[in-house]
């Protein structure tokens, strides 16, 4: 399989000087001299789809920035960095060999839709490519680089849901990462008591605020949320042009996509590859296929799609042939599971992830999250009576009714295509045939060091009230509405624990 370097390079960048003597910022200068709207164009033509997971045009989505740009207050760009779906670190990876790629595409992107300000959306446990990127700031800023563009880094919580892009901006106006009703490109979203004069600022949430809707709300500008690797591939299309992204890929999802491999490969790495190349390739060239003797079963891409069974490995890495088969590319996070691996602690694992990330603004959501994931951990641990299976299956139907949010809808895609494509797994466990197994642990990335993947162990620790107290409170994340600004409880150490296996 041919591994590509467009927007990961092969080695790290150490400096803004090395990254210009390669070519680097000439998107940027041919950006300046022209009009915005010839970028937004350029994208569009290009074809180019957001990394973040939805797969959702960028040339699209800047065209609706400029459309609801406000006359009084600037627009923003945020680069999504907040990486937490289980199995990716690709954005992490990017940024540690190069932050001057997505600060170009950011710088970019501002001049596209007019922004005056940059916000790296990082997580604060990000200490590398905290430290690259600010690096890179202080380069951009002193060298005159970056304009009159201002520069930030906002350093967020590990919680997943803060790369849900509304959390993201409600999270970067000092509120918690929940996900609002306001659509996603305006930040500075009041929250009601705050228009009324009412409450301490950073105390309550905009999460039932309606009014930022196209054309309306003045004072809550326009904030793009534009993914770290989709920001990345930004200056070689405007250097080099829309058709030139278009020479690899396929017509629907041109150009490359960075995937990372981890579970039971006997690597565990990032590269990128060009976009169509069959999954099986992907798996076999960066993660150097299954352990002798031992089969895949099944594949996950992230938390947010349903299982690939091994009869369609051969199934091309684009958006449209992945979701042709009932799944989806996701953040091209592939977690392989083989022959060892039981599914029904996979999907044990997924839910009891989803569950407790989930917010508790939306009671199917979280309650019924939670449920799911208790019946999940009783059928794996072949604890499961009569009831059991039949109330999954009403719980993963009810999971995403009225959902704010997509976090529901991946919980039911999940254990849906589990229900669905493995009843023989199920079967085993109802049956008594199958030994009980805790649930495979589903938490983020730490790293991927020496071909080894390093999970954040402390994930299991976590209590759905998003503490790692002994009990659970029985009190959701949203309950915590109004005790306090939202940084005095998120910001804590966190100890890493290293796993080299991701079974319990
Ligand atoms: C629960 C949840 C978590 C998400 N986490 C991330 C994330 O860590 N990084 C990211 O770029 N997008 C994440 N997304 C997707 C964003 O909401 C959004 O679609 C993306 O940032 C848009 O950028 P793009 O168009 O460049 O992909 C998440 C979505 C959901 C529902
Ligand atoms: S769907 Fe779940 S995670 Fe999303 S807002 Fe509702 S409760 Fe929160």
């Amino acid at each position: 399989m041919r591994k590509v370097h467009r927007v990961l390079p092969a080695s790290a960048i150490s400096s803004l000087e090395e990254y210009l003597s390669k070519r680097g910022g000439e998107g940027l200068a041919a950006a300046r001299t022209v009009d915005p709207m010839v970028l937004v164009e350029t994208l569009e033509a290009s074809g180019l789809r957001g990394r973040g997971g939805a797969g959702f045009p960028t040339g699209v989505k800047w065209r609706t920035m400029v459309e609801n740009r406000s006359s009084r207050v600037g627009t923003t760009v945020v680069v999504n960095g907040a990486e937490g779906e289980p199995g990716t670190f690709k954005d992490r990876s990017i940024l540690r060999r190069s932050p001057y790629h997505v600060l170009e595409g950011a710088l970019i992107a501002a001049q596209a839709v007019g922004a005056d300000r940059v916000i790296f959306g990082l997580k604060r446990s990000f200490t590398l490519e905290v430290a690259r990127v600010r690096a890179a700031i202080v380069e951009a800023e002193a060298s005159g680089w970056s304009g009159e563009i201002a520069l930030e880094v906002f350093e967020g919580p590990d919680e997943y849901l803060y790369g849900e892009e509304t959390a993201l901006l409600e999270t970067i106006d000092g509120r918690y990462p929940f996900p609002r009703l306001a659509p996603p490109f305006r930040r500075g979203v009041r929250s009601a008591t705050e228009r009324h004069g009412g409450a301490r600022p950073g105390v309550t949430s905009a999460a039932t605020v309606q009014m930022a809707g196209p054309g309306g709300a003045t004072d809550a500008p326009p904030a793009l949320v534009d993914n770290v690797e989709t920001l990345a591939n930004v200056p070689r299309i405007v250097q080099r042009g829309a058709d030139w992204f278009r020479t690899v890929g396929t017509e629907q999802s041109p150009g490359t996509i960075v995937c990372t491999v981890t579970g039971s490969t006997r690597r565990h790495g990032v590269a990128e590859v060009i976009m169509g190349t069959p999954l099986r390739e992907v798996i076999e060239s960066i993660g150097g296929g299954t352990r002798e003797g031992h089969q895949i079963k099944a594949v996950m891409p992230g938390v947010a799609n349903g299982l690939i069974p091994a009869d369609l490995l051969d199934t091309p890495v684009s958006y449209e042939a992945m979701n042709a088969i009932g799944s989806g590319v996701g953040s091209g996070g592939f977690i392989v599971m083989d022959d060892t691996v039981d599914l029904v602690a996979v999907a044990a694992g997924v839910s009891r992830f989803l569950g407790v990330e989930s917010c508790g603004q939306c009671t199917p959501c979280k309650q019924g999250g939670l449920k799911i994931s208790g019946l999940l951990q009783q059928l794996s641990l072949s604890e499961a009576d009569d009831r059991t299976f039949p109330a999954v299956e009403a719980g993963v139907a009810a999971v995403a009714d009225s959902a704010r949010c997509y976090l529901a809808h991946q919980h039911e895609a999940v254990v849906h295509s589990v229900l669905e494509r493995f009843p023989e797994e199920l079967e085993a466990h109802l049956s008594g045939r199958a030994d009980g197994v805790p649930p495979y642990l589903v938490a983020e990335l730490v790293d991927i060091s020496d071909g080894v993947a390093v999970l954040d162990g402390r994930f299991r620790e976590k209590q759905p009230d998003w503490t790692f107290e002994e009990v659970f409170s029985g009190k959701l994340p949203a309950d915590r509405l109004g005790e306090g600004r939202y940084g005095d409880w998120t910001f804590r150490p966190r100890e890493w624990v290293s796993l080299t296996d991701t079974t319990d």
